[in-house]
Formats: structure tokens, sequence, C-alpha cells
């Protein structure tokens, strides 16, 4: 029988592709969202018979227990948050509010109602700064998160991966994203590959940061992907289990990320601002989700420079500097 699975944020950024490949799937799918970001990114699955969105806030209990007694829910893909550092230090109640309140509330009435899994965004900024320069950090490493986004997100996935339910067959995952870049139904232009790529298309000088700090990418399709994946994995692999989606060989420093760029975009003009420090500078290890769930992905960092420099010049967006295409 078709399942049916339960998107919050699935207006969002990673959502709205999601929404997209789980459709083509054979999924029934339901989007909970408040769209912070507006919902034209649903308007292309509106009509879909397998599609139903409730705009609803995730720190409501009664509304979303009303969305579990209106459907019978097989699993939960939790996105919605105040995505990002900038984000929740700027709203840092709203952040708390929803990224844990809102979460151990959504996990609850999942559980009171029996859903059979539940997967949770979480990301590799959890493990703050690399301790040795040349390793590669992995699931069993520190987290040592730097920011209120990051604490929030390992305060929940403790409860997630320590969450019992009278069911034996509840199986939660959490899933530590890469820093994400490529179009989706919802375009970002706050994240590294999407920025730098989009204001050097447009012909701007661009300022960098830090230069030579590391951190792992991968492309917004492939987390749906990942998603997918992790939905039809046999339970015993990941339950109560974390997992960090991306690739090895996807580790880029922001040095190699401006290069790549300027093979496509050889007049491309970069300032360099020297940071000793970097609270985030890390090399991650993808080897888990290969090994144990057979996750590979399907595009690099090169793709989704390609994917926005044809956006850019094709002008796909009218405006692209629209503040809406940013979470802050
Ligand atoms: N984009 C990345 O690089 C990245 C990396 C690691 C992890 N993640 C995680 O993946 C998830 C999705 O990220 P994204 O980039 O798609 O973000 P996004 O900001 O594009 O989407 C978040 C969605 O959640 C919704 N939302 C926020 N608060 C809500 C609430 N209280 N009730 C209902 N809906 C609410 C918003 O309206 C929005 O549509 C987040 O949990 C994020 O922390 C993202």
């Amino acid at each position: 029988m078709r399942k049916t699975i339960l998107i919050t944020g699935g207006a969002g950024y990673i959502g709205s592709l999601l929404v997209n490949v789980l459709l083509l799937n054979n999924f029934k799918i339901i989007v909970m969202d408040k769209l912070i970001y507006g919902g034209e990114s649903l308007l292309n699955v509106w009509h879909h018979p397998n599609f139903r969105f409730y705009k609803i806030d995730i720190t409501e209990p009664d509304k979303v227990e009303s969305v579990f007694k209106e459907n019978k829910i097989d699993a939960v893909v939790h996105l919605a948050a105040i995505v990002g550092d900038p984000a929740c230090a700027k709203q840092p109640e709203l952040a708390k509010k929803i990224n844990e309140a809102g979460s151990i509330n959504l996990l609850d009435i999942s559980i009171k109602n029996n859903v059979e899994r539940f997967i949770f965004a979480s990301t590799c900024s959890n493990y703050g700064k690399m301790s040795n320069q040349n390793s590669f950090i992995d699931e069993n490493s520190p987290l040592s998160p730097v920011s209120l986004y990051a604490e929030l997100k390992v305060k929940f996935e403790n409860i997630l991966i320590n969450s019992n339910s009278q069911n034996d067959n509840f199986c939660p995952t959490a899933l530590r994203f890469a820093t994400v870049y490529g179009i989706s139904p919802r375009v970002r232009f706050d994240l590294t590959v999407n920025e730098f790529t989009k204001e050097l298309a447009l012909g701007r000088e661009l300022e960098v940061f830090g230069e030579q700090f590391w951190r792992p990418y991968c492309h917004v399709y492939d987390f749906s992907r990942a998603i997918l994946l992790v939905l039809n994995a046999e339970k015993e692999r990941v339950s109560h289990n974390v997992f960090n989606v991306g690739a090895t060989n996807e580790n880029y420093t922001k040095l190699m990320i401006v290069e790549e760029i300027k093979k496509r975009l050889p007049e491309a003009k970069v300032k360099y601002i020297h940071k000793t420090e970097d609270p985030r500078d890390y090399r991650v290890s993808f080897e888990k989700i290969r090994n144990e769930v057979g996750f590979e992905i399907t595009r690099k960092v090169p793709d989704g420079i390609a994917e926005v420099i044809e956006l850019i010049n094709d002008k796909v967006l009218l405006n692209p500097d629209d503040p809406k295409y940013k979470n802050i």
C-alpha cells in the first residue's frame, strides 16, 4: 500500500524538491509548513492527487495533532526550523521555540500516533572545528556546536535518538547534512556555492572571508535521494542511528570553490579577506552512509556552479537579489 509521509518545512529549499522526488516514488505527501518564505515552491504539485498541504505552525500541538487524526501517517521527515547560524542568532527565542520545543512536540505526537519512521534534518555544523587538521570527522567524533543553531540541533538529535515508543518498530534517524547547494523550487542564495556563483555570474566583485577553511558540500537533489534511501532502508540499519550525508571527496575550502567558479567565469574578481580563525572548519567523512545504506552522490560542486550560472544567465529569476532568496 502507498505510504503517507508528513514533511514539515516542505515549502523550504530542501523540502520543496523532496516533495517532488517522493511523489515520483509513489508516496502520498502531506506538507505542514507555516510558509515563512511563501509557498510558491509548492504550486507545481498543488493539484497532484497524492499531495495535501496544511498551513500549520509545528509549535501549535492541537493543530499538529489534528493532522495526525485526519491522516494515517507512516513516516515523518522533519525539516521545519529557523535555519542557519545568522537567522537563529537574530531570533534566538523563536529559534528555541521552533527548533527545540516545536520538534519535541512533533516527536511526542508522532510517537503517540504510532508513526513508524522519523527522519530529522540535522547538520554537520554540530562538529564545530577539527581537532586534528589532517583527519576527517565522522559520526563518532565529539560534537562541539559553536552557534545556537547547532546547539539546538544537537539537543534534539539526542532526544530523538534516545526516544522510545510503545511501538517496538519506531525507527528514528538523524541525518547530519553537509552544506547544501544547487537549485530547488525555493532557491536560496545565502549558501556558499550558490551565493559565490550568483555574485560572480552577475559580474560583481566577491569578498571571501577565510578562504582556507574547509567544509563539506552536497547537492540539494542528493539530499532528497538520501532521505528516500533512508525511508526505504531496512530498519535495523537506520533505527536510532545518525548518518552524515554527503561525499568524502566533496570537502572544499572556499578558495577551492572560487577556483572552480573561475574555470567557468575566468574574468571573476575576488578579494580575499584573511581570517586566522573560523570556529567551523571541518572535513567530514561520509563513509558510514555509503557503506551501511549504499548512498552515492550524483552531482558535484562544479555541477551546482554550472546550474546557478545558467539560472542567472538565462534570467530565470526576475530579481536574483530579492530578499526572499535569503534566510536573513
Ligand atoms: N540548507 C542547508 O545547507 C542545510 C544544511 C544542514 C541542515 N539543514 C536543515 O534542513 C532543514 C531544511 O533546510 P532548508 O535549507 O530547506 O531551510 P528553509 O528555510 O528553506 O526551509 C524551512 C521551512 O520550514 C518552515 N518552517 C519554519 N518554522 C516553522 C514552523 N514553526 N512550523 C512550520 N513550518 C516552519 C519555513 O516556512 C520553511 O518553509 C532544516 O532543518 C535545516 O536546519 C539545511
